[in-house]
């Protein structure tokens, strides 16, 4: 059995959709008072924003909806991720396959999938990203939404409830 269960949100360049993600669904598990029992990250595939805050789109919707992002910094995802998290939740196909080039052949364990997976009958199958869309909006729609369902599956899988 699982004790703390690890959730790492990834997309391209860590600044803006995985951040937003990690943001709202440890906002999520705080109003739920989980924090002791799930723990969130996010992280890159790119490097070219390493060390960098959330993207000013990204900082502004979370600002409107009173979620912190305090300290979020961006950071590439790693090889050692892979033994760390329980679930790794991408954004998009393309995440998918960034993440299966540097997956660690000997711990698979890993939940791998799309956070819209998670949603019955989504508007999108993937998160756009407001990075190229300009639309910082219709994302956080999309990735509250994707949260809120993850985060009811977690606790249908892992906490009874
Ligand atoms: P994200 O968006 O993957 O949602 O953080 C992007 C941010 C930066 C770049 C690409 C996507 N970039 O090419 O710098």
């Amino acid at each position: 059995m699982i004790q703390v269960i690890r959730i790492l949100f990834v997309c391209l360049g860590n600044i803006c959709r995985s951040p937003m993600a990690e943001a709202i669904f440890r906002d999520m598990v705080r109003k739920e008072n989980l924090s002791g029992k799930i723990e969130v990250d996010s992280g890159g595939l790119g490097d070219w924003h390493i060390g960098n805050p959330p993207h000013r789109g990204t900082r502004e919707v979370l600002n409107r909806q009173n979620i912190s992002y305090e300290g979020m910094v961006a950071r590439k995802v790693t090889e050692k991720d892979w033994n760390d998290f329980d679930y790794i939740i991408a954004m998009d196909d393309q995440n998918i396959e960034g993440l299966k080039r540097i997956r660690n052949q000997s711990n698979n364990e890993a939940v791998i999938a799309k956070l819209m997976d998670y949603v019955e009958d989504p508007k999108e199958d993937e998160v756009p990203d407001p990075y190229f869309t300009g639309n910082f909006d219709y994302t956080y729609q999309l990735v509250s939404e994707g949260c809120f369902q993850l985060l009811k599956q977690i606790k249908k899988e892992h906490l009874h409830s």
